[in-house]
């Protein structure tokens, strides 16, 4: 039995713990024998346990306590603490293996529902679990979310050689902002959605850039975005923004733009990796 789980970018700007699309990078999870005990074999850093301590194996035990130990093998292309929903991969891993495993037969709803309940926010969970593009509220214990086809373009992910913790990038924002400020901050977020749902890529992409929830608070921990952003516009992508709590910047740019734009990217710091991908339709 093979599990696949997208990658997935959180926010899009200002769609702030409720919006996210998922990515043609993948966790794979494939289950090989029945074991004495719980294996995982994975290809990811010596910290990451290979035992029941795993976050895939805790959330799957969770859900499904007398599942037959397994030995397992995890194989990931999604890289770790940047941005680009490795953890929640995990997660939702752990819950499609349990419903497999243990026939729990969970909607896709449960599977947000219980996702979201363990990561906290959905928007990385639910596009990772439904596909393409998800605004997602959880709101008083309830998920509740629509999906919808992304508009074709080419997404680039620049990923810089370092990590950054979601812990770290989360506890520099505010507890509270004016209400001036939400009530423009939500407008924006709603032109965004709007125009997405339109098929309107131009539009979406001028309003990814004017967040006010979280991009300006974090802004001295991914420095790398003003000089990205001033490339993008230089060559004409439709936007760029942090994906998640960074420091992954993604940019959405038009085909006939890419080329160019990845050059350019490439040229700003070697260090870091250009990933060139698509939107996931699937999910999990
Ligand atoms: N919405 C979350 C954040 C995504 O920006 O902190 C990262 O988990």
């Amino acid at each position: 039995m093979k599990i696949r789980v997208p990658a997935t970018s959180a926010n899009l700007g200002p769609g702030f713990d409720s919006c996210g699309i998922a990515l043609s990078e993948y966790l794979f999870i494939e289950v090989l024998e029945d074991s004495k005990n719980w294996v995982i074999q994975h290809n990811l850093s010596k910290e990451i346990p290979t035992d029941e301590s795993n976050l895939l194996l805790q959330t799957a035990l969770k859900l499904a306590p007398n599942l037959t130990p397994k030995k397992l093998k995890m194989t990931s292309e999604i890289p770790l603490a940047r941005g680009l929903g490795s953890s929640s991969s995990v997660i939702v891993a752990g819950i499609e293996l349990a419903n497999r495993l243990g026939n729990l037969h969970l909607s896709l709803k449960d599977k947000v529902q219980i996702a979201t309940e363990l990561e906290g926010h959905p928007d990385n969970v639910a596009p990772a679990i439904c596909g393409d593009f998800v605004v997602a509220s959880f709101l008083d214990g309830d998920v509740r979310y629509v999906k919808h086809h992304f508009p074709d373009c080419d997404v680039l992910a620049y990923v810089p050689n370092h990590e950054l913790l979601t812990t770290e990038s989360r506890s520099v924002l505010p507890e509270t902002i004016p209400y001036r400020e939400a009530v423009e901050a939500s407008g924006i977020a709603n032109v965004m959605i709007a125009a997405i749902l339109n098929g309107n890529l131009p539009l979406a992409g001028v309003m990814m850039e004017k967040d006010k929830w979280h991009e300006a608070y974090r802004k001295h921990l991914v420095p790398h975005l003003a000089a990205i952003r001033e490339i993008c516009h230089e060559e004409g992508a439709y936007a760029s923004f942090l994906s998640g709590a960074g420091p992954t910047i993604l940019i959405l740019s038009p085909e006939e733009k890419t080329e160019a734009l990845f050059a350019r990217l490439q040229a700003l710091d070697k260090q870091a990796k250009i990933d060139l991908l698509h939107i996931d339709t699937e999910g999990v």
